[in-house]
């Protein structure tokens, strides 16, 4: 089953304090954005890549997409100020698939077997995404004290890849746009039109790399994918 992809990268990685976009940061001398391509360039089933850049960043961008190799990219498109605005941006340059699938380039633990079980999904209901069970108590605060605790057994945390009928997520899109609405993911947009979002259980260390702290994170995975 074919798909097309979104991946927003015109961030500025403030909260990891590297001084350069995260998507730029090596681990084990592969830089992060390459590494979250290359798993979807690798995918028989991906029908194009659209990344979305920072304007000042694109020579860069583009010289490490040519030294990888990464053939399957359609289009580098430039973001806006709000991961959404990238996101609307990057679903403008699709060109003919009937699903898309929108993944942060931050994320590079993402498998092509979790990617083909959204994109089945998605074909079935309309909109997939991957989320884990909490494991701590979450508390909504107000000020410095708790105001309540909410019930664990119904929270899961959202990841991506989120998948999505194009038309779908082209409306929710469109329709946020209008209103000014902004939200933190993709399905959100989808859920405020009435839409249906069907939970596919994910993986805890499809992480996005964020503060310095998950780097160490990161290197643990790679290390214990190395001693697979
Ligand atoms: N992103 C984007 N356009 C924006 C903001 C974010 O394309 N205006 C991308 C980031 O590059 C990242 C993904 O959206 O791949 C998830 O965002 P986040 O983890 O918040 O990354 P940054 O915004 O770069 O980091 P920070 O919020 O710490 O500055
Ligand atoms: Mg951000």
């Amino acid at each position: 089953m074919k798909y097309e992809v979104v991946i927003p990268a015109a961030g500025q990685g403030k909260r990891m304090r590297a001084g350069v976009n995260k998507q730029f940061i090596e681990l084990r001398h592969e830089p992060l954005i390459v590494r979250t391509l290359k798993v979807f360039d690798s995918d028989e089933w991906c029908d194009g890549i659209i990344v979305v850049i920072n304007e000042a960043e694109r020579i860069q961008f583009e010289q490490l997409f040519s030294r990888f190799h990464l053939n399957k990219i359609i289009a580098v498109v430039n973001g806006g100020e709000e991961r959404q605005h990238s996101v609307y941006n990057g679903l403008k340059a699709l060109k003919n698939s009937d699903i898309v699938l929108i993944h942060d380039g931050a994320r590079p633990f993402v498998t092509v077997e979790h990617i083909h079980e959204l994109v089945t999904a998605a074909n079935k209901y309309g909109a997939a995404v991957p989320a884990v069970r909490v494991k701590d108590t979450i508390k909504k605060v107000h000020g410095q004290f708790v105001k309540e605790t909410m019930e664990r057994s119904s929270l899961w945390a959202v990841q991506t890849p989120q998948a999505f009928h194009v038309s779908l997520i082209l409306q929710a899109h469109e329709q946020a746009k209008k209103e000014g609405y902004i939200g933190t993911d993709d399905a959100s947009l989808v859920e405020r039109i009435g839409g249906k979002v069907k939970i596919v259980e994910g993986d805890y260390r499809n992480i996005k790399l964020t503060t310095p702290d998950d780097l160490l994170f990161a290197e643990a995975i790679l290390s214990s994918r190395a001693s697979l």
